[in-house]
């Protein structure tokens, strides 16, 4: 009984177990992108002017007129891009997004974005909207749950170590309930166990340690 109450305490500790949203970050120069043609245009630094090249991420970009894929295993992700025109946004074949290049904008921004996708593997695709519009690709954020095992862990031991001290304390108490109930069968016979009178000496069973 205290033992099937204590392994259900340590089920509850193990049940706990979390994961963190981590996110990822692919770099244009990152070999899970795949370019459906070569690029035209790759900047880096001593390539495009150093002032350029410090505000792309790990200073390179990939400027492309063909489609851009991008497989990930995420539930949500980032697209950090700049495009002549405008370009398209496409998760597992279907449309989902837009980008249009506002006349005063010439930096990278995050184009598209999206949340709350299952958590599996997708593939993302990115391609400019008319023929001879090209797009200026920085890089992609992702984010997947990773399942925390040093805290699955944890929570095994967690759960393992409680269930066992709430097994202790509880036979304890059933130890102590007895003990007490047992004393009061006794003095209950007429036998005072106590120091009633404090000039004599008490009276002590045999084999049954004084009342406190
Ligand atoms: C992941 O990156 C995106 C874009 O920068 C950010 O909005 C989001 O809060 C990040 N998520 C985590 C879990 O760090
Ligand atoms: C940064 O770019 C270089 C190539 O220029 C590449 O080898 C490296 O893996 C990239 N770093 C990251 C974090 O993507
Ligand atoms: C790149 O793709 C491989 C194979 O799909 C995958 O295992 C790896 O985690 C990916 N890398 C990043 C940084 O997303
Ligand atoms: C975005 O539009 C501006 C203004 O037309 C242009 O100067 C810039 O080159 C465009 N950006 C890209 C990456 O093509």
């Amino acid at each position: 009984m205290l033992l099937a109450k204590a392994l259900c305490a340590a089920t509850l500790f193990v049940g706990g177990v979390h994961a963190v949203l981590t996110n990822y970050t692919l770099d244009d120069t990152s070999p899970n992108i795949t370019y459906t043609r070569e690029p035209l245009f790759r900047c880096s630094p001593g390539v495009c002017n150093s002032a350029w090249t410090a505000r792309l991420f790990n200073q390179t970009s990939a400027t492309t007129d063909a489609p851009i894929t991008v497989p990930f295993t995420g539930s949500a992700v980032y697209v950090y891009l700049e495009t002549l025109a405008t370009c398209y946004f496409k998760i597992d074949g279907v449309l989902v997004g837009g980008y249009v290049n506002a006349s005063d904008q010439v930096d990278i921004n995050l184009a598209y974005w999206t949340v709350g996708l299952p958590d599996s593997q997708h593939v993302l695709t990115i391609y400019p909207a008319v023929t001879g519009s090209s797009i200026q690709f920085d890089y992609i954020i992702y984010s997947h749950d990773v399942p925390q095992k040093k805290s699955h862990v944890a929570a095994i031991i967690g759960g393992v170590v409680g269930g066992v001290a709430l097994t202790v304390i509880l036979s304890l108490a059933a130890f102590i309930v007895r003990r007490r109930e047992k004393k009061r069968r006794i003095s209950m016979r007429g036998i005072p166990l106590g120091d009633h009178w404090p000039d004599k000496p008490s009276l002590k069973l045999a084999g049954l340690s004084p009342q406190k």
